[in-house]
């Protein structure tokens, strides 16, 4: 188990257009075992390959519910429909919060680390974990859709 270094902001590898994966070898496995350390030691609920300054289009989201680990390489939003507001957070960002508009339903086509190729449909707030990640892959960070920054304090955790 390997805990990774977590690229914070302002770095200009995370506003960059990541490269597609093409290789699905063993160096991709342990990168995503180490992602995964990284983000569950930092408490987080995604990480994207550009917060640790990988330029790939590798991002995963575990919520901690029942959908466990969901390993988002090369990922496609097909589908999205429905308005959701609430509260964001990002591990590039320590400590700041803010109210982001997204989709309330998603429906995304990505590979797994062994390369295939599945559809995920998602509502709510694993929706909006999906919709955060995806766009670290296109360089958009959450800052740019806040609609409001919360006060210290106002909200839960
Ligand atoms: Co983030």
């Amino acid at each position: 188990m390997s805990k990774l270094q977590i690229v914070n902001y302002p770095n200009e590898v995370l506003e960059v257009e990541c490269e597609r994966v093409t290789s699905f070898d063993r160096k991709l496995t342990k990168l995503i075992k180490d992602m995964y350390d990284t983000m569950i030691e930092e408490d987080g609920v995604g990480l994207a390959a550009p917060q640790i300054g990988i330029t790939k289009q590798i991002a995963i989201v575990d919520i901690g519910d029942e959908s466990g680990l969901i390993e988002l390489i090369n990922p496609t939003i097909l589908e999205q429909r429905g308005e959701q507001v609430g509260p964001e957070g990002c591990l590039s960002f320590p400590g700041l919060f803010g109210e982001v508009t997204r989709y309330d339903y998603v429906k995304v086509r990505a590979q797994n680390r062994k390369g295939k190729t599945y559809i995920i449909e998602a509502e709510g707030f694993l929706a909006r974990a999906i919709q955060h990640e995806i766009d670290h892959l296109h360089g958009i960070l959450f800052t740019s859709k806040v609609n409001r920054y919360y006060e210290e304090g106002e909200i839960e955790g």
